[in-house]
């Protein structure tokens, strides 16, 4: 089964000082899910929110879908906080040490959906054995921590590798790209087997922010 195209705009490209504002416009332009960037300043070179930025947005009336991408050593320490908070989805990296597994697990008991995270020095295989446990899969398409990167064409066969596995192992997990994607880069991914597509800069530089959200369609 294939999914809908989501494009989930990243609130890191916002307005650190409005960020309910800058989540209204994601609102606004009828986005479903926006992508929330977690940051320990350790993991990545980058600090960001905590959990109470998503209970206060939810608070503020945003329901949109919290796609929250957790950047941090030791994500298995915070997961708890994030789905009390209002996340939806949690994404944790396989790059750091920590019990990946038992993470995973931890997030759908919590009611929670999944996802894991690959860097892009970090080859598909390293993930192989989790998709089968995962309701989504996250391709980084720079080295996280800043937005405004420009995208790596070389992640492009790694998304073919894992949306293959998907198709060959009747696995229905999404696979989401993140990092420098534009209306181009955009459809390379898509055409690799992408159906979800986190955008930061590029859509709130986008003067047509709706037209931006179906972009990818076919
Ligand atoms: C980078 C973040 C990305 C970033 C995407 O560490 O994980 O989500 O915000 O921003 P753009 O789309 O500007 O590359
Ligand atoms: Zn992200």
């Amino acid at each position: 089964m294939s999914h809908d195209l989501i494009v989930a705009p990243s609130i890191l490209a916002g307005n650190h000082a409005h960020l309910l504002e800058s989540a209204e416009v994601v609102a606004g332009a009828e986005a479903d899910w926006i992508h929330l960037d977690i940051m320990d300043g350790h993991f990545v070179p980058n600090l960001t929110f905590g959990p109470q930025m998503l209970g206060d947005l939810r608070n503020g009336g945003i329901k949109l879908f919290f796609d929250t991408h957790l950047m941090l050593s030791r994500p298995d320490l915070y997961i708890e906080a994030f789905a009390k908070n209002g996340a939806d989805l949690i994404s944790i990296h396989i790059e750091p040490d920590y019990n990946v597994e038992e993470t995973l697990q931890r997030i759908r008991d919590l009611g929670c959906q999944n996802g894991i995270v690959l860097n892009p020095g970090t080859d598909a295989s390293a993930i192989e054995s989790l998709i089968d446990q995962v309701d989504l899969v996250l391709v980084m398409t720079v080295q996280p921590g800043f937005g405004g990167q420009s995208f790596q064409h070389a992640q492009i066969e790694k998304m073919e590798q894992i949306s293959s596995w998907r198709q060959e192992r009747g696995l229905n997990f999404r696979l989401e790209v993140d990092g420098g994607v534009d209306r181009k880069t955009g459809l390379l991914c898509r055409d690799a087997g992408v159906d979800t597509f986190v955008a930061g800069s590029a859509f709130f530089k986008d003067s047509d922010k709706s037209s931006f959200l179906k972009a990818f369609a076919k």
